[in-house]
């Protein structure tokens, strides 16, 4: 390409309303506040079915029979086992580590410990997509428990996958709203379009490296805080905030200075995020359950100052922290619940990429200079 071919050619900065690929896992709909996956409205899945369901929705295009969920759930449960030589990196992990880190760098080792990760046929993928969800589970709740000097838990083959990992995590069973707000908080996150991490995945996917290569890169990309990382700092920003009398002085501090609010905002929803609404509902009820209603009062407090403010809806990661907080997960873990969700959509997406590949590789507009002359090191003083 020469300077030439260069003129005209503008980015789209951050590729905002690109269409980089198709997809039938998830649909956002900006303009009227829906999300769509593979053809259903998420609020009614999250109203009438289970993550497992959805789960299977993505990866198999249909919701399952009750034979098939059966089995389906049995198959997830019996892979939650993690290789002994992870569980050992997991211990080794210094203390201050980000959950995040180690989540990846677990993704990463299991590649080094599954047989079948370099058989990229569709069956051994098709057994690497149940075992990766798994696993992933295991791993996040097993790092919680070693890290808190407590024994790791048996997953309970009696329990589908989104309450055994909350059995596992925390060492005791959820309640039955605990139950139903969870499920929920996992189906919401399942997936949601070309997202950072999901396209990350793609383009991993593209080159045809590997499922484990393209689940690291997804979970390393959505750790940024404009990513999943927006819900730890959501926490944060509520631990500043005593009472919510101050919460109309502090917002007005933080857009004064320039700030972002973490948790509000979106590339695609110009509407209320219908992921928001029904975890507002749980946050509420939630907190007020364990004793925190000042900390809802607080986020709705803020809801409503941003809205008038900026005009700026809450996106998922906003009631999700308040969610997860009043559920007793630590703020650090977080976003390791995002990717566990996001784990089912990230595979999903990967084996629509290797059903139908060509490499992902876009181009870029030169801006380095032309004609310069190479100069020797012995002459460049
Ligand atoms: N707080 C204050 N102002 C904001 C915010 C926010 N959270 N989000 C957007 N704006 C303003 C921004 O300052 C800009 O204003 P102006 O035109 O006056 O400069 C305008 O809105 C457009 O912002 P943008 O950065 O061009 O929008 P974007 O589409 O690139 O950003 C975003 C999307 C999610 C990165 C952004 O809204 C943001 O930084 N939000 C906070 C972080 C966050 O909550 N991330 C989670 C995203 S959703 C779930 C997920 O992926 O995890």
């Amino acid at each position: 390409m020469s300077q030439n071919d260069q003129e005209g050619k503008a980015p789209v900065r951050g590729l905002q309303d690109v269409v980089a690929g198709e997809t039938r896992v998830s649909y956002v709909d900006g303009v009227n506040g829906m999300l769509i996956y593979n053809g259903y409205d998420v609020r009614e899945l999250a109203e009438h079915t289970t993550f497992d369901e959805v789960v299977y929705l993505s990866w198999y295009g249909q919701l399952p029979t009750r034979s098939e969920l059966a089995s389906f759930r049995a198959r997830l449960v019996s892979e939650m086992r993690l290789p002994s030589q992870v569980i050992s990196m997991i211990r080794l992990a210094p203390a201050g580590a980000h959950p995040m880190d180690v989540l990846r760098t677990a993704v990463s080792a299991l590649s080094m410990f599954d047989p079948e990760s370099g058989d990229m046929s569709p069956a051994a993928n098709e057994r690497k997509l149940v075992r990766l969800l798994a696993q992933v589970m295991t791993i996040i709740a097993d790092m919680h428990r070693v890290r808190s000097n407590e024994s790791v838990v048996s997953p309970d083959p009696g329990l589908d996958i989104g309450d055994n990992f909350l059995y596992m995590f925390r060492g005791r069973q959820p309640d039955e709203e605990e139950k139903k707000a969870f499920d929920q908080l996992l189906l919401l996150h399942l997936d949601h379009g070309f997202n950072a991490s999901t396209f990350a995945a793609r383009v991993t996917a593209s080159t045809l490296a590997d499922m484990h290569a393209a689940l690291a890169t997804a979970i390393g990309t959505l750790k940024g805080s404009l990513h999943g990382g927006a819900n730890e700092r959501v926490m944060e920003m509520l631990d500043e905030i005593d009472h919510v009398d101050m919460v109309d002085s502090y917002i007005q501090g933080m857009l004064d200075n320039g700030k972002r609010i973490m948790g509000f905002g979106h590339r695609v929803y110009r509407v209320e995020d219908p992921r928001a609404r029904v975890l507002r509902h749980w946050s509420e009820r939630l907190c007020h359950r364990a004793a925190m209603a000042d900390l809802y009062a607080i986020s709705h407090r803020i809801e409503q100052v941003v809205l008038a403010q900026k005009g700026i809806y809450p996106n998922v990661d906003f009631y999700s922290a308040t969610v997860q907080h009043a559920l007793g997960i630590p703020r650090q873990y977080f976003t390791t619940l995002f990717a566990a969700s996001r784990t089912a959509g990230w595979l999903a997406h990967v084996m629509e990429q290797y059903a139908d590949n060509r490499l992902i590789r876009p181009t870029s507009k030169y801006i380095g200079g032309w004609n310069r002359k190479v100069v020797p090191i012995a002459e460049r003083g």
